[in-house]
């Protein structure tokens, strides 16, 4: 069993796109092991997205993760990491494949709903991040 991380960004939360979301991991057998719909400080956020500091999006990125509530949420079951990233699909607004949820549902790829660990290893430094009393 793996564990990972999600956020369901703001626009999702705005966009009562919860549910549908969540339905797409529970349908393919990923259990919630915590869940909290939380205001993001810009310390958490930068925290969280330091790989890319030096981007030229690093602030808008910033920005938009702040700009309301999200769902922080942990994912377990086989190969979770993965099958997250499949099924939050590409970052390219352009390259996200119909069936996926930022295929189906993102209009930007700024704004696309939805955050997954990208590794075991930025799982554990996510979880711990986010969830520091798990
Ligand atoms: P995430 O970390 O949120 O799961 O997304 P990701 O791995 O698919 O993409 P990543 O390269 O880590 O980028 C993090 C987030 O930054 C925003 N972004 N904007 N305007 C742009 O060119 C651009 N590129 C990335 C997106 O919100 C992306 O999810
Ligand atoms: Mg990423």
């Amino acid at each position: 069993m793996e564990r990972t991380f999600i956020i369901i960004k703001p626009d999702g939360v705005r966009r009562g796109l919860i549910g549908a979301i969540l339905q797409k991991y529970e349908n393919k057998g990923l259990k919630i092991i915590a869940a909290k719909l939380m205001d993001v400080s810009k310390e958490l956020a930068q925290k969280h997205y330091y790989e890319h500091t030096s981007k030229p999006f690093f602030n808008e990125l910033i920005e938009y993760i702040c700009s309301g509530p999200v769902l922080a949420v942990v994912l377990e079951g086989n190969k979770a990491v993965t099958i997250v990233r499949l099924l939050n699909g590409a970052t390219k607004v352009e390259d996200a494949l119909p069936g996926t949820i930022r295929g189906d549902l993102a209009t930007s790829t700024t704004e696309n709903l939805v955050h997954g660990s990208d590794s075991v290893d930025s799982a554990k430094r996510e979880i711990a991040l986010w969830f520091p009393e798990l």
